[in-house]
């Protein structure tokens, strides 16, 4: 089945990673997530995109430099519309419980360093949620990590040609151990997608936020297995008009 994948939810339309965001993507049937983690100062794992607080809630300063009890008081919300404020920062186990059972997750890991990988997949493993995420990261190195400890879930390399360019990107992911390749959307092309499928790996593009319905039906063309994005509505209409019968 194809994969739409709400990118930090139904972000288009509601504050990006937080529990709005997704039960909204829910409730619209969307059965995979995707969302980031940061750890803070005292070790837990929040659900934010950026190192620092500064554009997604009302605090300032590094996850990093933050405890969980000063990241829980900020809002999360307000910036994305008034009538959204007060929705905190999710924690990864409050994302977990939301989302256990009624979606698939890509779980990107966002912070520094490789120190919090176990704890993600203890957590995980806790939960008995291995076989509903991919572990996904630009941070290629991160991933045969996540492979080390736990072979059985599943990993997507993340990569554009800015951090990666003229790279054998298929050779590399083959090299990684990953099951699925994860380029952006604009950086795409037919060939790629062919020889990723016939090197066995899962095409999920990347990178579709407002108005990219033509985009969405190229790659769709191209045959691609899945995409994040902040727009799942759309794409589920795409889907649903291309579908026979
Ligand atoms: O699915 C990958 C996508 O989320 C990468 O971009 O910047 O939203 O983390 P970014
Ligand atoms: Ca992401």
């Amino acid at each position: 089945m194809f994969m739409n994948i709400a990118h930090r939810g139904f972000s288009s339309q509601y504050p990006e990673n937080t529990r709005l965001a997704f039960q909204k993507a829910l409730d619209l049937g969307i059965t995979w997530m995707e969302y980031d983690l940061q750890i803070t100062r005292d070790n837990h794992l929040v659900v934010m995109h950026d190192k620092t607080v500064d554009r997604t809630t009302n605090g300032q300063g590094l996850v990093a430099n933050l405890t969980l009890k000063e990241i829980q008081d900020l809002d999360a919300g307000a910036h994305a519309g008034r009538e959204f404020a007060g929705e905190p920062v999710p924690t990864f186990e409050e994302t977990l419980d939301l989302l256990h059972g009624k979606a698939r997750m890509a779980v990107e890991l966002k912070f520094e360093g490789n120190d919090p990988i176990d704890q993600v997949l203890d957590i995980l493993q806790n939960r008995n949620l291995l076989d509903q995420v991919s572990i996904t990261s630009f941070d290629l190195a991160k991933l045969p990590v996540v492979k080390t400890r736990c072979p059985e879930v599943s990993t997507t390399a993340l990569i554009k040609q800015e951090t990666r360019p003229n790279h054998n990107w298929i050779g590399e992911a083959l090299t990684l151990g990953v099951d699925t390749l994860g380029p952006r959307c604009n950086e795409t092309t037919r060939t790629l997608v062919d020889r990723a499928h016939t090197a066995g790996l899962v095409v999920r593009c990347w990178g579709l936020g407002k108005d990219q319905g033509p985009e969405m039906e190229r790659l769709l063309d191209l045959q691609v297995d899945g995409m994040t994005t902040d727009c799942p509505d759309i794409l589920q209409e795409i889907l649903a008009r291309r579908t026979p019968g």
